[in-house]
Order: structure tokens, then C-alpha cells, then sequence
């Protein structure tokens, strides 16, 4: 096992350097020192804690930080360690509650850069496609040993011959170093990455040292992702009790009293009779539309749902039409042409017509617009299933996904699908649904009757942090309330923040998923690299999980943020910004200076592009975060 050394400000450490925790507190402390000396222009912050519902742990950290009792070095390394996974929170004017005001959910406004550099991105493509074909004809004569998967031989087909291989091979590959970094320990609102370096961006080497960057990365939206508190207590006392493993599968041996309290809990949350959990996210798509569909039977899916649910319901039998993203028309036209037409060929009715969307998107910050889902529901009398992978524990005010925040009655849902991936800290999946169709799902989904079951710290994971959200601990009563609205903050200020600079961010308001729009190929390795040069890490996501010539970064927001990192964010966003010229806001979809008054024409006219400076930015945005953003 080698051992990780954390890198310092200047390159690795020496032996005798400060320890990790050390390292990390002046990380939290002086996150302005670390790339960032423009930050110490801004003002400061405050620095007396809020009054918030965790009183006794805050007065206990009040009475450390007292002159009479000076903190001991192992309380600063805990305290350090702690905040690294989850900030203090600095005011509590740093709150939000996520609530739709009424009535049908706005499309989100797309803005878009100029056609010059549409053409240049084009052309890049164009370029990069071009070199990789003569590269690939010219390496096939001279080390055609190298490039065996790719061509017939001995009467076999080639393994992989695709676009996919041709774009990993010849595109991807020359920006890798930006993809599946390796990292050690908590993903929280810091996350520390195993420095590593490379020769040919294929193969890399670890360096031994590690570096702790400011994390935008990870899906960790309420900030669970602890190695301390009352989830990783609850998950350590569970395996002191239970073990690790059921060792089987649930439709066996392999089902707890703690498995069924987390079903109970779970319906209970998200407002079902009846719930199952599964292992795996993925997996509970992926085998719960084939329990639930077959041939005779359509689904009607968003373009963009997620590769679970695609692959569930290719493996299901059903048919499956396509509507584009988010259009209540096209959906409409769909479900019409599907009712009046039938079946192909017999033209019989559909055995059953279900319609499949996410609550949240995963890549376009987009939510759902349920509420007109739920007229034309009335109307066209489909069944709904509602992916909440990203949108449980993240939206609402009680964090109780679409349905909380639309305030619809998620008994008029039929199928309720969630992941313990993201908000929870934890991993795995549950439907909810009446106890009819989970009874049906327990007897004849395969990811019941052949799944491993989840493992007993999961759960306890799955129970405490439900239970937080739920404000069910009477221990930590309210923490749950304030994690909520610490994330619609960050991502609501964040995303204001970055519109106002000039950035095109694609989503909703209220989504804690902000995509910046970078399009252009090479600017998503500069992004990247720019970012991880001030310490902070970001994922640039491009084909095929976007269209190819929509590159962006996918910004993760979390409830561990504290408003400080964020501007610090900003101010190295802006900085980067001007130096890539990626700011091409024309203000359609916000950031302007002025509230636009609703019905005013001289208004909808935009004169000025927002291109506001950081220190407006910072200044405005606490006042502006709470209502609608413009
Ligand atoms: C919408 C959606 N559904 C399902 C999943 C699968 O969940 P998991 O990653 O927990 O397996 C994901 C994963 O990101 C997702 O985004």
C-alpha cells in the first residue's frame, strides 16, 4: 500500500510538514490563499455562527473556540476534518426554501453563443474527425499489431469499429487526464485527488502525493457524503450488530427488520403505501419496467431520461416511442396519435400506455413539468413513473422531490423511482407505489427475486439521513430543515452569480445540476485544467452523454458548500472566463441588471449584456437569490 502524502501550496510535502488535518484546515481556513488573492479585495464574511437548530453541538464548538479554553491540536484536526466534508454554515441569510410559485413550470430559456462560435466548434470537430481517420488508416499499415480490435482477422469480424471507439480512440483520449481521476476519502465539500501524471494520456502513473481540491463534482447534494455525525455513527453501530453483507439475495434469506423499516420509512417519505428498495440505482430501472410492461404495451420516454431507464424498457418487450425533452406538445401529439392509432398492424388498444420522465435532469438542470403532466395525466389517463434519482432530497421544501415542490399529491403518481446515490450518501434504489403494484414488483422483478440485498450500513445510512430529512431525530432536530435550504441557496446564488457574469448556464432555477456551456472541444480540457490549477474540481461532460458539439461543465451544488466557496468559485470562474472567452450571456435567459416588469416591451429589449464584475456579483447576490432570479 503506498502511502498518500498531501500536497502543500507549493508542490508535495516533506516529511515533518504539518498533517493532513492540518493541511486541511488552512485548505478551509485560507481558501482565498490558495490561488485565489483576489478574494481578499472582497468583503469579509461574518463570523459569528447563526442561531440554527443545532444548538448544542454549536455552543460546544462556541465554548472551544472560547478564550478560557483554547482548542487542543486534535480538536482543530477534528474540527478541520469535519469541515472539510460539510462547511459551517455562515448566516443565516445563506437560507432558501425550494418552492414552485404556482401554475405550469416555465420552460427554461436556452440561450445560445454566437454563430461564429458555433462554426469554430463545428470546425474543430470537423478537424479532429478528419486527422483521427488519417491517423487511423495510416497506424493501420504500419502497427497494425496495435490496432487488431479494429480490423478483420481470421474471418472474425472487428470487435469495435464504431463511431464511440473511433471518438474514445482519436478525441477523448487526448483529454483524459480530465476524466476519471482517482480520489481518496470523503467526497464532500472538499475531495482529495491522488496526483498523478502521464506520458500519453493513456497510462498513468500515481505520483504518492495528493492534493484536496474544493469539490463541485459529486452528486453529494445534501452533504450526507460524512465520515462523522449521526449517519456514520448509526452505519458503524449497524455493522457492529449486523455485519457487512446479508450474504443473499432479498427474495431469500437476505431481509432484515432493518431492510423492511427502511422500506416503511421510505413510503412514508415520499408519500406511497407501499415501497421496495434495491441495491443498486441502475438496477431498479433497469428490472423494474420489464416487471411492469411487455410486448402490447408503451412506453413514452423523455429524449434525455437516463441509460437505466432506456435500458429497462428495451428489455422489457414494450414498445417505446421517443418525446422530445421536456415538451408537453410533443408528448401530447404522442400520446393522441398512440391512443387513436393503437397497436402497429392490429391497431388494438395498448395494454397499458406509460409515460417516463425524471424529476430532475441530470445533464440540463431541467426539471419536470409535472404539473401539466399531471392535466394531460387526467385527461389521456396514462401511467406515470417519475425517476427521482437527482430531485429526491434535493427539491421541495420538505425535500420530498417534484411532488413536494409542485405541491401535487404523489398519490396521483402511480410509480415513484429514487436513488440513494445522491442525496442520501448512501447507494441503491427504491420504487414506491401502491401496495398492488409493489406486491406485483416483490413477486416479479428480477432485481428482488435474484438481487443481492442491500448491505446493513447502507441502510442505516438510507434510515438516519431519511430520518434527518424527515426531522424524525429528535437528537438533531431541524438539521434535516437546513440542509434543505442550504442547497437551494448555493445552487439558486450560484446560479444567479454566473449568469450574471456572463456564463450560459442551462436548468431551472432551483436545480442544484448547473451546466456552464463551454461547446467548443478544446475548451473543455483549458476549463478543467484551469480549475484544477486553483484547486477546485469540476466534471466536463461532453458525447456522447451530450450532443457533440454541447460540451459543458456539470457543476455539482451541495448543501456542505459554504457562501464563501462559492464566491470563491466565481471569482476563479470569472477569471478563467475572460481568459478562454467562454462568456457569450446575451441575457434571454437572465443575469440582467434590472428585474425585468413583466409585459413591458421597452424592457424585453436587452440593451446591456450582463457582464457584471465579481465584486457586484457577491455584493447583489445574497438580497437577490430569494425570489424569482432575472
Ligand atoms: C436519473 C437516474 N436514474 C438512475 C440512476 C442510477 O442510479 P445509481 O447510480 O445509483 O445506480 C441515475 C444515476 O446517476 C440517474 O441519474
Amino acid at each position: 500500500m503506498p502511502s498518500w502524502k498531501r500536497k502543500g501550496k507549493s508542490g508535495s510535502k516533506k516529511e515533518g510538514e504539518p498533517s493532513t488535518a492540518q493541511t486541511l484546515l488552512s485548505v478551509v481556513n485560507n481558501a482565498s490563499n490558495l490561488s485565489l488573492p483576489t478574494l481578499s479585495t472582497l468583503p469579509s464574511l461574518p463570523i459569528s455562527r447563526p442561531q440554527t437548530p443545532n444548538q448544542p453541538e454549536r455552543q460546544q464548538q462556541q465554548q472551544q473556540n472560547s478564550p478560557e479554553q483554547i482548542p487542543s491540536p486534535e480538536d482543530l484536526r477534528r474540527k478541520a476534518k469535519r469541515d472539510a466534508a460539510f462547511g459551517p454554515l455562515e448566516s443565516p441569510s445563506h437560507l432558501c426554501v425550494s418552492r414552485h410559485p404556482g401554475g405550469h413550470l416555465a420552460d427554461a430559456v436556452v440561450d445560445e453563443p454566437p454563430y461564429f462560435y458555433l462554426f469554430t466548434t463545428y470546425i474543430s470537430f470537423l478537424i479532429l474527425i478528419f486527422v483521427g481517420h488519417i491517423r487511423d488508416y495510416i497506424a493501420k499499415w504500419f502497427t497494425p499489431h496495435k490496432y487488431r480490435h479494429l480490423m478483420a482477422r481470421n474471418g472474425y469480424a472487428p470487435l469495435y469499429s464504431d463511431f464511440d471507439s473511433f471518438y474514445t480512440r482519436r478525441l477523448k483520449l487526448r483529454i483524459n487526464d480530465c476524466f476519471d481521476r482517482p480520489t481518496t476519502g470523503v467526497p464532500g465539500r472538499y475531495i482529495t485527488l491522488l496526483d498523478r501524471e502521464t506520458d500519453d494520456n493513456l497510462h498513468f502513473r500515481l505520483k504518492g502525493t495528493t492534493t484536496d481540491t474544493l469539490n463541485l463534482s459529486s452528486y453529494n447534494y445534501l452533504g450526507f457524503a460524512q465520515s462523522e455525525g449521526p449517519c456514520a455513527d448509526f452505519a458503524e453501530e449497524t455493522v457492529r450488530r449486523d455485519g457487512i453483507s446479508m450474504t443473499g439475495t432479498i427474495g431469500d434469506a437476505a431481509t432484515t427488520s432493518l431492510h423492511v423499516e427502511v422500506e416503511r420509512q421510505i413510503a412514508r417519505f415520499v408519500g406511497k403505501e407501499d415501497a421496495v428498495v434495491f441495491s443498486m440505482g441502475f438496477v431498479t430501472n433497469a428490472t423494474t419496467f420489464p416487471a411492469i410492461v411487455g410486448k402490447g404495451c408503451l412506453i413514452l420516454s423523455d429524449e434525455l431520461n437516463h441509460a437505466s431507464i432506456r435500458f429497462g424498457a428495451r428489455m422489457s418487450g414494450a414498445s417505446i416511442q421517443v418525446f422530445a425533452h421536456n415538451s408537453m406538445t410533443d408528448l401530447e401529439k404522442k400520446l393522441r396519435d398512440a391512443i387513436s392509432q393503437g397497436q402497429p398492424r392490429t391497431h388494438r388498444p395498448w395494454k397499458k400506455i406509460v409515460v417516463t420522465v425524471e424529476g430532475l435532469y441530470s445533464m440540463e438542470g431541467t426539471m419536470v413539468n409535472l404539473p401539466r403532466i399531471m392535466e394531460l395525466k387526467k385527461r389521456y389517463r396514462f401511467y406515470l413513473f417519475v425517476d427521482e434519482a437527482h430531485s429526491i432530497g434535493a427539491v421541495g421544501p420538505r425535500g420530498r422531490g417534484v411532488c413536494d415542490y409542485f405541491k401535487i399529491d404523489p398519490a396521483e403518481v402511480d410509480i415513484l423511482m429514487g436513488t440513494f446515490t445522491k442525496s442520501f450518501g448512501a447507494n441503491g434504489g427504491y420504487i414506491a407505489a401502491d401496495k398492488a403494484i409493489i406486491d406485483k414488483i416483490r413477486c416479479t422483478n428480477a432485481g428482488q427475486i435474484y438481487g443481492e440485498a442491500p448491505t446493513p450500513p447502507v441502510l442505516a445510512q438510507i434510515l438516519s439521513s431519511v430520518r434527518l430529512i424527515a426531522d424524525e431525530d429528535p437528537l438533531h432536530s431541524g438539521e434535516g430543515q437546513e440542509r434543505l435550504q442550504r442547497l437551494v441557496f448555493n445552487s439558486r446564488y450560484l446560479r444567479l452569480g454566473l449568469k450574471r457574469l456572463g456564463f450560459i448556464v442551462y436548468g431551472h432555477d432551483d436545480s442544484p445540476i448547473i451546466p456552464v456551456m463551454l461547446y467548443n472541444p478544446a475548451k473543455m480540457p483549458a476549463f478543467s485544467h484551469e480549475m484544477l490549477k486553483r484547486k477546485i474540481s469540476v466534471v466536463v461532460v461532453t458525447y456522447p452523454a451530450t450532443p457533440l458539439e454541447l460540451s459543458r461543465a456539470r457543476l455539482c451544488i451541495s448543501a456542505s458548500h459554504t457562501k464563501q466557496d462559492l464566491d470563491r468559485f466565481l471569482v476563479a470562474c470569472d477569471e478563467v472566463g475572460e481568459a478562454l472567452q467562454i462568456k457569450f450571456s446575451s441575457g434571454v435567459a437572465g443575469g440582467l441588471r434590472e428585474r425585468p416588469v413583466p409585459g413591458d416591451a421597452k424592457n424585453a429589449q436587452i440593451l446591456e449584456k450582463p457582464r457584471w464584475t465579481v465584486k457586484e456579483v457577491i455584493e447583489r447576490g445574497v438580497k437577490d437569490v430569494q425570489g424569482t432570479l432575472y
